[in-house]
C-alpha cells in the first residue's frame, strides 16, 4: 500500500487478522496447528475427552490441576446451584424470545446478570464467574422451552450439568449415551487459545471493565458464522444436501461460486481439528443409539467431497454439527451450546487477564489522507 510521502502517522506493515501475532502467555490451553494437538493446562484433549466430565474440565481450567474427588463434588455442587436465573431475567428472555435469535437473547441475559452481582475482589471472583457457568445453560434451556410455549423445568443440583441441561431443555431424562456425547462436546469446546471470541473477552477485560461485560463480549463475538455461529451453517448445509449422492454437486457449487463451507478452515490448524475425531467418533454412536445413519453419512460424504477438491482441514464445527442435531437439539441452539462450553474458558480467562493486566491496545495504520483543508460549513 502506497502512503502519503510524509504521512507522520505511517508505522509498519499491519498483519491482516493478527495472523501469526503472539499476543498474551496463557497457562490455560494450547494449541499445535501444525500436528493437530490440543492440550489444556498440560493435558491432551486425547486424554480427556471420553474420560472425564465438563466439571471436571472447569476444575482444570479454574485450577490448573484436575481435582480429587472431594473437590469435584464440590464443583459438582456449585455448578448445579447455579443453574437458576433471576425472575427477572426470565421475564425478559420471555420479552425476547420470539423477536430474537437465541444467540441475541443469551447476549442479553448475560449482560442483565451482571445488574444481580456485586463487584468483589479478584480473590473472590471465581464463585461469580461459576455462577455465570451456570446460568447460562438454564437460560439456553429456558429459551428454548418459552419459544415452545412449554414449561420451564427447575434445575436438579443433585445431577452433572451435561445430564441436567438435557432434562432442562427436553423435560425428560437423557440416555446414558446423550449425556457422554454432551460432555464430550462440553470439554472440547471448553477452551481453545486466543479464539476470537477470549480475545475479544481479554480485550474487555483488560481495561478492568468487569466480568459480565468481558462475557458479553465474548457472546457477541462467538455468534458470527466465521467463528461459533459456523456449526449452524453446518447443519443447516447437511441439511439442505440431504443425501449422499447430492453432495458432489453441492460442494462443486460451493467452489465454483467462492463460497466458504462452514465446518471447513481454520486460522491455526494445518491438519484436522484435534477435536474433529472425537466429535465425529461420538456423532456417529448417537446415530446409531437412533437407528438413523443418513444424515451422518451425508455430513462424511460432504467431507470427503471438500477434501477430494483442496487439501482444507475440518475444523470443530463440522461434527459438532451432526451430534448436536444427533441430541435432538435445534440448529438456533448450536451456537448458545457452543458458548455454555466455552464460557469455562472465557471466564478462566477473563480471571487470568486480571491477574496480570496490562491494557490491549494495539495500533491502526491511517491509511487514509491527511493535511487536507478546512472548509467552513457554508463552503462545503
Ligand atoms: N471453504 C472453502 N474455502 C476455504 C474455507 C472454507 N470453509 N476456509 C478456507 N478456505 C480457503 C480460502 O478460500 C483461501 O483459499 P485461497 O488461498 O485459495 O484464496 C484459503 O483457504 C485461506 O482462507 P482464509 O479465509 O484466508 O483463512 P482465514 O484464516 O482468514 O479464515 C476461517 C479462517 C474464517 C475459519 C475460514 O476458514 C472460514 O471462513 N471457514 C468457514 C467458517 C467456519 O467454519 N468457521 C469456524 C472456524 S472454527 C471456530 O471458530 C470455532
Amino acid at each position: 500500500m502506497s502512503l502519503p510521502k510524509d504521512n507522520k502517522d505511517s508505522i509498519p506493515e499491519p498483519v491482516k487478522g493478527l495472523e501469526g501475532i503472539v499476543a498474551a502467555d496463557t497457562n490455560l490451553s494450547s494449541v499445535n496447528g501444525e500436528k493437530g494437538i490440543l492440550r489444556y493446562c498440560g493435558y491432551n484433549i486425547d486424554d480427556l475427552a471420553f474420560n472425564t466430565t465438563f466439571e471436571e474440565t472447569i476444575c482444570l481450567l479454574y485450577d490448573n490441576e484436575l481435582p480429587n474427588q472431594e473437590r469435584l463434588e464440590e464443583m459438582t455442587k456449585k455448578v448445579g446451584e447455579a443453574r437458576v436465573l433471576p425472575d427477572e431475567v426470565i421475564r425478559i428472555i420471555t420479552e425476547l424470545v420470539g423477536k430474537t435469535s437465541p444467540m441475541s437473547t443469551l447476549r442479553t441475559v448475560v449482560s442483565v446478570l451482571g445488574h444481580y452481582e456485586k463487584n468483589v475482589p479478584l480473590k473472590e471472583l471465581p464463585p461469580k464467574a461459576l455462577r455465570l457457568v451456570g446460568q447460562i445453560s438454564t437460560a439456553v434451556a429456558i429459551i428454548h422451552r418459552l419459544r415452545k410455549k412449554l414449561p420451564i423445568i427447575e434445575a436438579d443440583p443433585s445431577k452433572g450439568h451435561a445430564e441436567d441441561f438435557l432434562r432442562m431443555l427436553h423435560g425428560k431424562e437423557p440416555t446414558k449415551i446423550q449425556v457422554d456425547a454432551l460432555n464430550l462436546y462440553l470439554i472440547l469446546l471448553a477452551d481453545h487459545g486466543f479464539n476470537a471470541s477470549t480475545f475479544s473477552a481479554r480485550v474487555t477485560a483488560g481495561t478492568l471493565a468487569n466480568l459480565h461485560s468481558a462475557i458479553t463480549s465474548a457472546v457477541g463475538t462467538l455468534s458470527g458464522p466465521l467463528h461459533g455461529g459456523a456449526n449452524e451453517k453446518a447443519m443447516d448445509m447437511i441439511i439442505e444436501v440431504g443425501t449422499k449422492k447430492n453432495a458432489s454437486k453441492y460442494i462443486q457449487n460451493a467452489f465454483d461460486s467462492k463460497q466458504k463451507i462452514m465446518g471447513f478452515g481454520h486460522r491455526v490448524y494445518k491438519v484436522d481439528d484435534a477435536r474433529k475425531p472425537h466429535l465425529k467418533k461420538m456423532a456417529k454412536k448417537l446415530w446409531e443409539e437412533k437407528n438413523e445413519m443418513k444424515l451422518f453419512e451425508v455430513a462424511e460424504e460432504i467431507e470427503k467431497q471438500v477434501k477430494d477438491r483442496k487439501p482444507i482441514i475440518t475444523n470443530v464445527d463440522f461434527y459438532s454439527a451432526p451430534l448436536l442435531y444427533g441430541l435432538d437439539i435445534p440448529t438456533d441452539l448450536f451456537t448458545p451450546l457452543f458458548a455454555m462450553s466455552r464460557i469455562a474458558g472465557w471466564t478462566a480467562h477473563v480471571l487470568e487477564q486480571y491477574r496480570n493486566n496490562r491494557l490491549i491496545r494495539p495500533r491502526a495504520r491511517y491509511v487514509g489522507q491527511i493535511d487536507r483543508t478546512f472548509r467552513p460549513i457554508e463552503q462545503r
